[in-house]
């Protein structure tokens, strides 16, 4: 069933519920995103200001081949990372992911790999998507790890990237998805 964005449930994982991210997130979020650990690891790697940042925002926010999410610690509702889907096609069956962010706070506790694997989930499930792909640093070795351990294989390389992809839902880790798309 296609509802609008605003009506859209929370994707309950394992510890973890991806929200959509909004508006209020974004100091927030862009203070993850500017730490020099964090920004290095995207292909645009300048400090953002908050109003390129809500432009961003408000360049995203309704489009409906792509999602931004707030992941939420389910123990105690705390912000501890964002995670999105975009560049969705429903022909091809197809989705990138990407615009994995970890609050410091809580990096290294497992949130970020749980979120992934309950957006996979969602996609695979409501969207009926059957790939999923990304692109990563081949020196980001910690994402890496991630996504190798959530089923991503090499399909190739540009540059520096590594090209990733996972192609279907099968043995995939147990995730839970309530959200209507
Ligand atoms: C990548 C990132 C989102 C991961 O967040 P996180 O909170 O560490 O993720 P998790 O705690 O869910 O997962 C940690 C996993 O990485 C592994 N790991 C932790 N540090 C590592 C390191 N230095 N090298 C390799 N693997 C490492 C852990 O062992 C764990 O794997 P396991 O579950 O198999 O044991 C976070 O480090 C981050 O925000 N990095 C900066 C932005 C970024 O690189 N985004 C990805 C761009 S493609």
């Amino acid at each position: 069933m296609i509802t609008t964005k605003p009506s859209m449930q929370a994707i309950l994982g394992d510890g973890i519920a991806l929200r959509l991210l909004t508006e209020h997130d974004l100091s927030r979020t862009l203070g993850w995103r500017n730490r020099d650990a964090a920004r290095i690891q995207f292909k645009h790697s300048e400090k953002l200001m908050l109003a390129d940042h809500k432009v961003w925002f408000e360049g995203k926010k309704n489009l409906t081949d792509a999602y931004y999410f707030i992941v939420e610690n389910k123990d105690d509702g705390q912000a501890v990372g964002q995670v999105a889907i975009y560049n969705i096609n429903r022909t091809n069956q197809s989705a990138e992911v990407g615009t994995f962010i970890a609050a410091p706070e809580a990096e290294g506790r497992g949130f970020m790999k749980r979120a992934l694997l309950a957006l996979m989930a969602w996609a695979f499930k409501d969207l009926k998507l059957n790939r999923i792909y990304l692109e990563v640093f081949a020196t980001n070795l910690r994402a890496i790890r991630i996504y190798e351990s959530c089923g991503f294989s090499l399909y190739g390389q540009a540059g520096e990237m590594l090209l990733m992809q996972k192609t279907t839902e099968l043995n995939m880790p147990e995730g839970r998805a309530s959200a209507n798309v």
